[in-house]
């Protein structure tokens, strides 16, 4: 019989026990689960509600199940429908009747609250620590590149010229402000539920306040409505995993553009791309593929839970059963991205020489040959339109900035000298912009050591 079956006069219905099961889904918690039933066990005995020979024949039951679930001496049943009610039900196997009195004071419905917020709040120690690895690889990449002069884009148009390392900073940048996110989100995260109750809070004089300590909690929900129904820490999961995986996806995006021939700015290695079943020249970069076709899954994952949420009246229903496909996936998928990304990332052969004489073409020079006039009195404006005129001349006569000869640049604007050469050189432009963000390689190393600095102390 099912532990809820007293009132039922017929069995389930074998479609109904396999609908409703969520055990393939939910035995991942069962640390968790095992974890919060002893803290339980533990405070119903200090208040007087259980024995402490109850809540030791509970507790090393209990323990026991955790290392037979581990050896794979007990295995899980989908008649017991899901985690909670599998473990409970090992316990009364085990130790018999003292087993039914684990579940007194509570409910399912405050018990898988908990369960989830113990295991995202695991999860995000471990997502954080892979975000961590990738920004190491980024911040020695940096490092190595500060002088590796490339082009700058806008539109995916030449623009001016950075370095590599500056651009790499860039997702450094990103990442850092997703571990931010995730650090802030744990506030939400680590908020105990249990004596929520099914939905009302419970008779019983529960010492929650305990719970929370046994557990490492921060503080106790303040609503029992809210404590069983809410799950905006996990929809909070799902919106950071989504804007964590748009950087990956964007970073990709740009290793893939990188990698054609006709940018040839970076070679991935051998161990990290695939080749093809027909055309035997063919490297693919499959791993930056998947990592941004993933992404969409995990934006799914968000649009999923927000759906399942949107007009669920309190308190529990079953339908926030199904939060967990959203959110595991988005954890699963997360850490596989973080973790393939960062070997591809630190193996990949980046090309300096391809990527200086790309920052050379384009008139990335252009901005400066403006601000060259503007040191010499012109406005903005007017400087701008004289130096598109000169760039339309160059078009014209397929020569760069720097192939112009000096008497024809005074054609344009007396004021413009002989020293117009050095100004306009592809590296001064790079090295004049030596301001706090800037692309200069001093500014640069100046971010790549505030970086590290940070970094020490979120790997504290
Ligand atoms: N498996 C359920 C879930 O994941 C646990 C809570 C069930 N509560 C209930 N009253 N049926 O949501």
């Amino acid at each position: 019989m099912k532990l809820w079956g007293g009132r039922f006069s017929k069995e389930e219905d074998p479609r109904t026990e396999d609908f409703n099961a969520s055990i393939a889904l939910d035995s991942r918690m069962y640390h968790q689960d095992i974890r919060g039933s002893v803290a339980h066990a533990a405070m119903l005995a200090k208040q007087g509600i259980l024995t402490d020979e109850e809540r030791n024949q509970i507790i090393s039951g209990l323990e026991q199940i955790e290392k037979d679930l581990e050896s794979g001496v007990l295995q899980f049943s989908p008649q017991a429908e899901d985690v909670h009610m599998n473990i409970e039900t090992f316990l009364i196997d085990r130790i018999g009747d003292v087993g039914k009195k684990l579940h007194t004071a509570r409910s399912r419905n405050d018990q898988v609250a908990l369960d989830l917020r113990m295991y995202l709040r695991d999860e995000i120690v471990k997502i954080k620590a892979l975000i961590l690895a990738l920004q190491t690889v980024l911040l020695d990449l940096a490092e190595a590149h500060a002088d590796t002069i490339m082009p700058g884009y806008t539109h995916l148009q030449k623009a001016q010229p950075i370095n590599l390392g500056h651009h790499l900073m860039a997702y450094f940048e990103m990442l850092r402000r997703d571990v931010e996110r995730l650090r802030d989100l744990r506030k939400r995260v680590n908020v105990m539920p249990l004596g929520s109750g099914a939905l009302a809070g419970t008779g019983f004089p529960l010492d929650r306040a305990y719970v929370a300590e046994l557990l490492d909690f921060d503080d106790v929900t303040r609503n029992s409505l809210d404590g069983v129904s809410d799950r905006d820490f996990a929809l909070e999961f799902c919106s950071c995993a989504a804007i964590l995986m748009m950087h990956l996806s964007r970073f990709c995006e740009e290793l893939i553009l990188w990698s054609s021939d006709e940018f040839s700015f970076v070679e991935l290695d051998d161990a990290f791309t695939t080749g093809s079943s027909i055309m035997p020249q063919k490297k693919n970069p499959d791993l930056a593929e998947l990592i941004r076709g993933k992404t969409g899954r995990v934006y799914g994952d968000l649009m999923a839970l927000l759906t399942v949420m949107k007009s669920l009246p309190l308190a529990y229903n079953k339908d926030m059963q199904e939060d967990k496909n959203a959110l595991f996936d988005s954890i699963d998928t997360v850490k596989a991205c973080l973790s393939v990304m960062k070997p591809m990332l630190q193996t990949a052969a980046f090309k300096p020489e391809r990527m200086y004489q790309g920052a050379e073409r384009g008139f990335t020079n252009a901005t400066d040959l403006a601000d060259y006039l503007v040191g010499k009195g012109v406005p903005f404006r007017d400087a701008h339109a004289i130096v598109g005129q000169i760039v339309l001349a160059c078009i014209q006569e397929n020569i760069t900035l720097n192939e112009m000869p000096l008497e024809r640049y005074q054609t344009f604007s007396p004021l413009i000298e002989v020293d117009i050469f050095s100004y306009i050189d592809i590296k001064a432009c790079m090295e004049r912009r030596n301001l706090p963000g800037g692309t200069a390689s001093a500014a640069v190393r100046r971010t790549i050591y505030d970086g590290r600095q940070w970094m020490r102390k979120n790997m504290e």
